[in-house]
């Protein structure tokens, strides 16, 4: 026989009533189908028992048990929910980040030694009070050799070997810089006493050797003013040097010959070079001086005693200095040869 409207009820209440103490989401699928089941399940038959009811009663019997059912499909959600949620003993487990586990070293870049190196100059200068300019790799004739008091005819044209650049018109006279001496012109003509300066850069000459390189890199300064002495210049290489290499670097002043700078001076270091065995040699790597006259009167500055009365009435002078950049890092690292620098080995570049 079959069950009436309320022995249906009655089930489903019962059956309500265990499911939010569902155990598992398994228990929980089993009361579902008890429930929602097509065939037996209790709200299914008891919606069938409905028909059995006297007219007037169903209405509100219908009501009823929809209420009852939305009541069931909503603990049900509720209880599938809370079971299927981890808990945060299993997240402790599971999800656990062993922060002591050794994972594999990744591979990192990092700038090239050289212009790292120029990086560090500039804050070394930088903390010296000392501005920094770049300037063009092609250069006029003009600023690389004549307005730097190297005319045509000067002997030291040939100490740096030039690459020439080929122009439609033969006055206009253009090379790859040989030094990076022609910024300092540059800085001369577009800025008024006093004033430091340095000029970092690549140059290039037709050399090739151990030590010598068709492109390599210089760092120039400039510092002038109205009594800027030559003992000044001394202090500021002498700390430049130690803190570019190291504090105990074994170094040497003799005069040197430069046509920009009068006097000038020459600065070698020890360095090991291929032969480890002896004591090393001197290696130049700094020129420098006092800038001459004639080149502070090229670029519109009043020289001391210069007896020019149209220049400004202050008389200027001070002291200029070119660094290799290359030659630095060689003394530094003790490296034999200027070409690792440019052979991108990286078990030569990975050491520093
Ligand atoms: N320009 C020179 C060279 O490349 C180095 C140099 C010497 C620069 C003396 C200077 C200086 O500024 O005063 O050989």
């Amino acid at each position: 026989m079959a069950m009436d409207l309320s022995s249906w009820a009655a089930k489903i209440h019962s059956k309500k009533e265990k499911i939010p103490t569902a155990p598992t989401l398994d228990h929980l699928q089993k009361y579902e189908h008890e429930l929602f089941g097509r065939k037996e399940g209790f709200i299914t038959e008891a919606m069938k028992a409905l028909r059995d009811l006297p007219p007037d009663q169903i209405k509100t019997n219908a009501q009823a048990l929809n209420m009852l059912k939305k009541e069931c499909q909503e603990a049900i959600e509720k209880r599938r929910s809370e079971l299927s949620a981890p808990s945060t003993e299993k997240l402790a487990k599971e999800d656990a980040i062993d922060v002591t586990l050794e994972l594999p070293q990744k591979e990192r870049g990092h700038l090239h030694l050289i212009p790292e190196f120029i990086r560090q100059v500039e804050e070394v200068f930088g903390r010296m009070g000392f501005d920094t300019s770049y300037g063009p790799e092609i250069e006029t004739e003009e600023n690389n050799f004549n307005l730097l008091n190297i005319p045509a005819t000067h002997p030291a044209r040939d100490a740096q070997d030039t690459f020439w650049i080929k122009t439609k018109d033969p006055n206009d006279r253009r090379l790859l810089r040989t030094q990076t001496s022609p910024v300092q012109i540059r800085y001369m003509q577009t800025h008024k006493p006093p004033f430091r300066m340095i000029c970092p850069g690549a140059v290039y000459r037709k050399d090739e050797d151990a030590t010598h390189s068709p492109m390599f890199h210089q760092f120039e300064g400039l510092m002038i003013g109205t009594d800027v002495s030559l003992a000044n210049m001394k202090a500021v290489m002498i700390t430049a040097m130690r803190e570019l290499t190291s504090p105990d670097i074994v170094f040497r002043f003799r005069t040197g010959y430069f046509p920009f700078v009068e006097p000038g001076l020459e600065v070698d270091m020890r360095w090991q070079g291929e032969d480890k065995t002896r004591e090393g040699n001197w290696l130049e790597v700094v020129g420098c001086g006092m800038v001459h006259p004639q080149v502070l009167i090229n670029c519109g500055i009043n020289p001391p005693m210069s007896g020019r009365p149209r220049l400004a009435r202050e008389a200027w002078q001070g002291f200029a200095f070119g660094f290799g950049v290359e030659r630095m890092l060689m003394i530094k690292h003790q490296i034999p040869s200027i070409r690792s620098f440019y052979q991108g080995d990286v078990r030569f570049l990975q050491q520093f």
